[in-house]
This record gives C-alpha cells, structure tokens and sequence, in this order.
C-alpha cells in the first residue's frame, strides 16, 4: 500500500510522501476551488474533477458533495476533495437547517457558551451533508452603518470580536477536526474588509499598517493563536493601495510568519481575477495568477483561469514550485487530519435526514434567539400585564415576513441557489405567529395588519391602521429592513426607515395607545424618532427563525431580556463614524463643550453596551487591585452589582481601559472584559475581572507593539456610557 495511504502512519509522512507522487498538475488543482450547488457543478467543472484535478468545491447542496466525492475518489491519486458553504448563523441553505440569530443578533448576548453552540450544532449539521468547511466567523469590524454586511459582524468592538469569534471557532472545529461533528472554521474577510471607505463593499479602505496592527488584527490574531482556526479567508478590498490578496505582508509576514498560521488562506470570490479585472493592479489574468501565490493565498476561490495560468507560472520560472508546495502542504494536512483520506471520505446518505433540525438544534436556536433581545427602552409599559380582554394591534411587514427575520446568507440570499420561499416557514416563528400562539393563553385579542411595506413600493394599508388602532389598548410596531436591502452590494447611503413606516409609526402614535416597536433589521438605522416617542423598543436585528417566540416571551413577561448592543445607533449616516472607542481632539466649539456636528448630539442614538432589563441593577465598590502594576503583571479588579429590583435576571457587566497619556493617539477607551451575572431578586454579586497584561499595549511610531508607562484609567457598568459607570485608576 502507498504509505500516503496508511491511516497509521504520521501525517507528515504521508504528505511527503503523496506530494512525491503528485505531478504539477495535480498540485496546483490542490489550491482550486470551485463552485458547485444542488446536483449539478456550474459551468461543465465536472470534467475539470479530472483534467485540473480540483482539490475542493463550494456551495455544495443537496447531494452534489457526495456525488462529486465519488468521482474524486477514482482519480489517479484518490485526493479527496473538501468541500466549503455559508453556514454563517446555522446551515440555512438547507430547508431543514436550524437557523440561528445573525452574528450581530447574537453577539447582543455577550455570551461566548452560546455562541459556541451555534456554532457546535452548526458543525454537527454541515458535517452530516457531507461538507467540511463553513466560511464562518465574521471577524470584520462593523463601524460604518451604510455597509452591506454588518449584519455579519459581531458588532464595532475588536476585543469583543475576538472573543465571540474564538467562541465560534471551538465550536465549529470541536476537539479533534476528524470527529463528524467538527467542521473546518474560517476567520474572514482578512483584513479590515468592513473599513471600505463610506462602507461600500469591497472599495478602497484607508488602513495604516498602524491601524491595522492596533484594530483589525488583533481580533484575527486572537483566532489564529488561541483558538487554531483552521483557514483565513482574504478580504475583496485594497488597503492603502495594496490589495489584501496581493498583500504579503498579510497573508505570509504576519500570518505564516509571526503568528505561526499552520492552517490555508483561501481567496474570496475570484479574489485573483479582480486583481486584473477590477482592481487593476495586473496586468493579465496570469500576472494576477502570481500575484496571488506569491501574495500568500492557498487556495482560490472561483477563478477558473487559475489553473492554465499557475502551471505556466512555474513551468517558465516564474513562480518557484516550492511556494506552490508550500500551499498544497498546507490543503493537504488539513484533509488528512479530518480522516477524508481514510474513513471520513464518505457519509452515510441518511445521516443528512438524521441530524440536520434535531429538535435540540431548535432548542439552542430558541435558546440563542432569547439571549440576543435587547430592551432598549421601556417607560413600564413593558412587560405586558392582566392582558384578559384587552386588545393587541400588531403591525409592519417584519412582523410576519421569515425572510425579513432570518436575513441574509439564508434561503433569500443570492447564493442559495435552488432555495424558495418555502424554506423554512414550518420551522419559523414570526412575531404574529408567536402572538396568535398565545392570545388565548392570556386571553387577549389579536390583530395584525401589515400596514406598511418596508420597500417604497406603493403599499399603504396606514388608513386602515388608523381605524382598527381606535379599538386596541396596545400597538406594536414591526420596523426595519429587508433582504433587498443589505448584503453583499447593497449599500446605502440613508438610513432612514423607508417605505410608509414611519408614517405607520405615526399613525400609532397619533392613536393615543400604547406603542411598542420590535426593531428587526440587519443593521442600526436611523431609529431618534422611535426612542423619542415610544413606549418601548425591543431590537433583534435579525433574531433567527425562533425569533417571533423570544419577542412574544420578552412582551409577555416570560422572558426578562438581559441583551447588550454591540454596536452605536447613528443619527442618521452624516453621523458616521460614531463608534464608542473613539478618538477625541475634534475642535468643535458647542456651548455644550461637546465634540459633535453643530447639528446632532455627541452620542449616538443608542451606545454600545447599552441594553436595559426588566430587573434594575446597582454598581458599587469598584476595587482596583493592583493600584501600580509591574511589567508583565494583569490589573485586577472587583466591582460588586446589585439587583435593586423584584425580578430576578441578568446583567452583562462591562470593563473598560483608557491609556491616559501615550505617545500616539488611542481611543477614549476600549471595551476589556464583561461577565454576565445572574443575579436573583435583591441579591448582590462581587466579581473580578482580569486584564491580560498584553491588552494595555499600544502600537507606537515604529509599528511596535509596547505597555508604555503611565496612568490608566478604567470604567466599570452597564454600558459604555461613561456617566454610568464607576472610575478608577491605575499606574504601570
Ligand atoms: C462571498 C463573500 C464571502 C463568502 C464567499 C463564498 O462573495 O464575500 O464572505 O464566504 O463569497 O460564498
């Protein structure tokens, strides 16, 4: 037997000696991918299974990852091919998929365990259709509203990023990558893709090596080092000029280089083509194909000109042959250690139909989209009491629309291909389905009426509204955006709420009832209006298919919400950037003394952290316990929060450091732990919180990473709202 195929022998070994077998062909085919979707390959690539040798495809469906598996398997050396998909907040291109809160929902919760579970059952169900790689964490930083994608940001918060994305990681790549329940995960886009300058997708972002290596690496450092993610994914945009895919000062020097990355980067989608095509930094397809190996990716995601040119590349000398192995080394070793040489090549047929929507999948899904509601405010109208008899006007097209509620990179996203309207509605609740489910409980009479479209498209149901609102006690407003409206591509430039919702607003405003909106949308909008005139909010951003249960359990007492924004609520878009851990020294001369537009306030419309309970909560006595620190010492500190109220519930305490002095320029401060704590009515908790010492550092002039000595100042409370947290200080 070829000792490559000996599930005995070292993996090193086996490589060694497989790439001895391998011709330049079949090692370059190794660092291609292609598309692939329901039953059929796109575009005729069956064939190139063979004549390039493709070493993984994506977007695989249905059977077609089985079906092509097979076809692998007879070629010449039987490398097995690996297969990648969006499983972005659960396997949602699947019909029978659990569907999870979008990464910006769920990170409202501030709890890593839960993550980790999206992210475990997540891996149980892609693993069981026979793929082996989800495109997931989101590791981009969502601090520009008009962007597209923020939706699949854990929020505007790099050490929170990182810490939700190793969250993810874990879970998906569980304790051994051979385990059928663990698939590849893949920390993207690299790096600094959400900072494309006026958030438009994919465009120039204006990123020093200083800001990099200050925000938009850390987080991805943190994923490489702590929790070994297994692949990278490099972002579409040019930083400073260089595109991240020919940057190798990226993909090799910081990666490969200094982090010790064991794992592959693979481009985004034709990365390489657009080098010449779009970005026009080559001057040929081929001169891109170069770029593109000697820049440091491993594989290339969709661009088909790849194979012709690369074999050229080395067989003229151009590209040295030992860069091409060095990538298809690194494929190789992770297709080895995920067994698909051996007895995880194939999976049983049936396990798909065994595994995907277990009903304890759809027990961590509820479970996710409970810890992502976060009560914004609530003036005690919240929550819903003696409903006997009264009446509940709901209203707004997000109110029953599933596509609406799951967002992007599920069944309505451009990439699903095969998938229809019809995916799933059985296993979704919407906010209507969840308060007609409970009417008769609570013996209350409902009502909903769309009322308005959430696209300008003529639809104004707002008279009708106006009518039936004289006869209900309450009315509850479904506002936000839908799937045409973000996205990959779909930027915008305003943020107010379109189509006749505000005028829906309005019209439940003018009734005189109570008015409670339920914020579903896949970003923060333009929302000053709803905070001043509402008698509550509830935001879930986009809350998963469980949603419509965890609102209806939020309006009715059932559930007390404990969820956090981690992400700024602008004005309108002239606000932005408006993130918390900003920079001060902008000379605006207020009578306020504030540093703002003379025509808009400081603070956004609501900060980072910020999220309220139907419990009230107290700090006291925050402790420094390292007044002056050492070199190499982690502050310490002990704070003690107190449930002042009748409820039981939970507070998601935050800490925040700011260097006070430093020879560059910082933030004003910088989120550096949280603890939820779960606190039972009365009852106080001291905690302590541990700073990593690293988590002091600056980047200086010399690109150095260095704890300069000095006063540090440090906040503690229930958001990132200064006023409302205790202070203190320490010394290094
Ligand atoms: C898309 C996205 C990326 C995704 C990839 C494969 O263009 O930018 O996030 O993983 O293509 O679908």
């Amino acid at each position: 037997m070829n000792l490559y195929k000996n599930a005995n022998a070292p993996i090193a070994d086996r490589i060694d000696d497989l790439m001895s077998r391998m011709t330049l062909e079949e090692k370059i085919g190794q660092m291609i991918q292609l598309p692939a979707k329901e039953g059929i390959v796109e575009e005729n690539y069956i064939d190139r299974i063979y004549d390039w040798h493709i070493g993984s495809f994506l977007h695989c469906t249905g059977k077609a990852a089985e079906e092509i598996q097979r076809m692998a398997e007879k070629s010449r050396l039987g490398i097995p091919v690996i297969f990648g998909i969006d499983a972005i907040h659960g396997h949602c291109f699947e019909d029978k998929g659990t569907v999870f809160p979008s990464q910006l929902s769920l990170s409202c919760s501030w709890d890593r365990q839960i993550v980790k579970e999206m992210a475990r059952v997540t891996a149980k169900e892609v693993r069981a259709c026979g793929i082996h790689w989800t495109f997931s964490p989101v590791l981009c930083i969502g601090r520009d509203a008009r962007w597209g994608r923020v939706d699949e940001t854990f929020g505007e918060d790099p050490w929170l990023i990182g810490e939700l994305a190793c969250a993810a990681i874990e879970g998906y790549q569980g304790d051994s990558l051979d385990s059928e329940d663990s698939i590849l995960a893949c920390a993207k886009h690299f790096a600094g893709y959400g900072e494309a300058t006026g958030g438009r997708d994919s465009f120039e972002a204006d990123v020093s090596k200083r800001k990099m290596l200050s925000i938009f690496l850390p987080p991805f450092e943190k994923a490489v080092k702590k929790a070994k993610v297994a692949s990278l994914m490099t972002g579409y945009q040019s930083n400073n000029g260089l595109p991240a895919t020919s940057d190798s000062w990226l993909l090799r020097e910081i990666t490969k280089k200094q982090w010790g990355f064991k794992g592959f980067i693979v481009t985004d989608w034709d990365n390489v083509g657009s080098l010449y095509k779009k970005q026009k930094v080559a001057r040929d397809l081929k001169d891109a194909a170069r770029q593109g190996i000697v820049g440091g990716n491993d594989m290339m995601m969709s661009t088909d000109s790849f194979f012709e040119n690369a074999l050229q590349l080395v067989q003229e000398g151009t590209v040295s042959e030992d860069l091409i192995e060095d990538s298809v080394r690194r494929v190789l070793k992770i297709k080895f250690e995920m067994g698909l040489f051996d007895d995880k090549r194939h999976i049983p047929t049936d396990r798909q139909s065994e595994v995907l929507g277990r009903p304890e999948h759809w027990d961590v899904a509820l479970d996710a989209s409970r810890e992502s509601m976060t009560l914004l405010t609530n003036n005690g109208v919240l929550p819903l009491q003696d409903m006997k008899n009264k009446k509940i006007l709901l209203t707004g097209s997000n109110g029953d629309d599933v596509i609406a509620q799951l967002g992007d990179w599920s069944f309505g996203s451009m990439q699903a291909g095969h998938a229809n309207e019809t995916y799933h509605r059985e296993d979704t609740v919407t906010l209507r389905d969840g308060l007609k489910k409970t009417s008769e409980k609570y013996g209350f009479d409902f009502e909903y009426i769309k009322g308005a479209d959430v696209l300008d498209n003529g639809f104004d149901e707002t008279d009708l509204v106006k009518k039936r609102a004289k006869n209900s006690d309450y009315i509850i407003v479904c506002v936000g955006d839908t799937i045409a409206q973000h996205g990959e591509g779909h930027d915008r430039s305003d943020l107010s709420l379109t189509g006749k919702q505000q005028k829906l607003l309005e019209v439940a405003k003018a009734s005189g009832k109570k008015l409670i909106v339920v914020y579903i949308a896949s970003k923060p909008l333009a929302i000053s209006w709803v905070k001043e005139n509402a008698d509550a909010i509830i935001c879930c951003f986009n809350p998963g298919a469980k949603g419509g249960t965890a609102i209806t359990e939020v309006l009715l007492g059932e559930l007390n919400p404990s969820g956090k924004l981690t992400i700024s609520f602008p004005y309108s878009a002239g606000q932005i950037p408006v993130f918390y851990n900003k920079y001060t020294g902008w000379h605006s001369d207020n009578e306020d003394g504030k540093e703002r537009y003379i025509d808009l306030p400081e603070e956004p419309v609501f900060s980072f952290g910020e999220g309220i309970s139907y419990s009230r909560f107290s700090y006291s006595d925050l402790k420094v316990l390292t007044s002056s620190i050492k070199k190499g010492e982690n502050p310490q500190f002990e704070v003690t929060i107190t449930n002042i109220s009748d409820v039981d519930g939970t507070e998601i305490a935050q800490l925040y450091i700011n260097d006070v002095v430093s020879t560059m320029t910082t933030p004003c401060m910088n989120l550096k732990g949280f603890h939820r704590v779960d606190l039972k009515a009365g009852m106080s908790k001291t905690v302590q919180f541990t700073v990593d010492w690293d988590e002091l550092a600056i980047i200086d002039a010399d690109l150095k990473k260095i704890v300069e000595r000095g006063e540090f100042e440090v906040w503690v409370g229930p958001s990132s709202i200064r006023e409302k947290c205790l202070k203190s200080s320490f010394w290094y």
